[in-house]
């Protein structure tokens, strides 16, 4: 059985309600004991109530401080503690659990997920934009106070659970799997005209909105080879990607004697929070089973870096090393959000990433703060303001 004292930053989500749901089958399976310490959503307050009904959290937390008071009527009579705003969430991140699952979308998760790497609890780390951010740090830090960092991506958990941790040096090369998305066979001049619905409709993963339109341009894959590089120490020409349209094979490790291991399951997210959740234990629960023969076949294709700028200009971010990665990330966020509003066409989301770089690059923004996460702070800032300026000019000359 197993028993966890667990907060969920960013339940209201797509990782974060997979994650109440696994515990719940979990404990409906008996395999599972969970307390829920801290539940945190950014403006859904009835799914947040709903949640907070069921498990019966110490505190629950909504990010917008103008719905604190539809919160409080929700959960009137509940006895559960309520509190609201970004400040909020970074304090409870610091309460002492045995494993705080980090799902808040884009760098709105970066101090949350900073303050929990400094506690010493397991970090289920879902909010890939805080790696990315403040890299290798952040690692350091949870190693510093005694915690575990767990990946929940996917491909990461992939290869964590391939990864020959007490001998990397028998690792030649990582391989990142993509889906390939949803526009994988699309013609540039088609994806000029894409929609926000067309670019959200994945074909294999249910997801945010966010990170689905991340898939859609492969920024995603570009955020996951800068994840996979800092994850397991590697140089960015020996983390590779492969366009694997199944979803079977999650991605790889290849060891230096010419062997490949792979980690294989159905496209559901509910397996990689598992392996979160439970590790080093595997958590039972009624998980969809792979059935390879009713497959057929898996097939695969290199990136077409052409129609996906975003995977590219990731990679030499990663390369280019110091602000790069952040800015990046800072880029993207605003022209993939700049998308969904209907304010950028698809294809100039690349274009303002690579935009920004190259004026972050040329203005030099960098920042003199001594600790990771007050750096990429403010470096994000400083590249959120440029992108949309950036923007808005796009958006004049269409
Ligand atoms: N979904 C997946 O399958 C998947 C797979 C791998 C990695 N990830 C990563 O996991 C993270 C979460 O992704 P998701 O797909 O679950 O996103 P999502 O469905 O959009 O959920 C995001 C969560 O963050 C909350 N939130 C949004 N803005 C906030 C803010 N300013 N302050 C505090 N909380 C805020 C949302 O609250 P409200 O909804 O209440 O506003 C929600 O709880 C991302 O970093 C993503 O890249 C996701």
């Amino acid at each position: 059985m197993i028993q966890r004292t667990v907060s969920v930053l960013g339940s209201t989500g797509s990782v974060g309600c997979s994650t109440l749901d696994l515990m719940d089958q979990a404990e409906i399976a008996g395999t599972g004991a969970f307390q829920v310490e801290v539940l945190t959503g950014g403006g859904n307050v009835a799914r947040l109530a709903e949640q907070v009904r069921r498990w019966r959290p110490k505190l629950a937390i909504i990010a917008d401080p103008s719905r604190l008071a539809d919160l409080r009527d929700a959960l009137a009579g509940t006895g559960v503690e309520t509190a609201a705003g970004d400040q909020a969430i970074v304090d409870a991140a610091t309460r002492p659990v045995d494993l705080v699952m980090a799902s808040i979308v884009g760098a709105a998760g970066l101090r949350s997920t900073w303050a929990a790497a400094g506690t010493g609890a397991t970090l289920a780390l879902a909010n890939k934009e805080s790696l990315v951010c403040c890299g290798p740090r952040l690692i350091e830090r949870v190693k510093a106070n005694g915690g575990g960092l767990i990946p929940v991506d996917s491909e990461h958990s992939a290869i964590f659970q391939v990864f020959p941790a007490e001998a990397p040096e028998q690792v030649s090369r990582l391989i990142l799997t993509a889906s390939g998305g949803p526009f994988r066979r699309t013609s540039l001049a088609e994806m000029g005209r894409m929609t926000p619905e067309q670019a959200v409709a994945h074909p294999n993963w249910s997801m945010g909105a966010k990170i689905s339109v991340d898939s859609a341009t492969m920024a995603n894959k570009g955020l996951e080879t800068i994840e996979a590089a800092y994850l397991f120490d590697m140089p960015a020409d020996r983390v590779d990607v492969v366009v694997h349209p199944e979803s079977v094979i999650h991605s790889m490790v290849e060891y230096v004697d010419g062997s490949t291991l792979a980690q294989m399951g159905p496209p559901d997210m509910k397996t990689p929070i598992a392996c979160a959740l439970a590790w080093p234990d595997r958590l039972s629960w009624p998980a969809p089973r792979l059935d390879l023969a009713a497959l057929g076949r898996l097939t695969f294709e290199a990136p077409d870096e052409a129609r996906f700028p975003a995977l590219k200009l990731a990679r030499e971010a990663l390369k280019a090393g110091g602000a790069a990665p952040t800015v990046f990330n800072a880029a993207n966020e605003v022209a993939a959000l700049a998308f969904l509003d209907r304010r950028l066409g698809f294809l100039n989301i690349a274009a303002v990433i690579a935009e920004t770089l190259e004026r972050a690059t040329n203005a030099g923004v960098d920042s003199g703060f001594d600790d990771a996460c007050s750096s990429a702070l403010a470096v994000d800032a400083q590249a959120r303001r440029m992108a949309e300026t950036i923007v808005a000019g796009l958006a004049i000359a269409a």
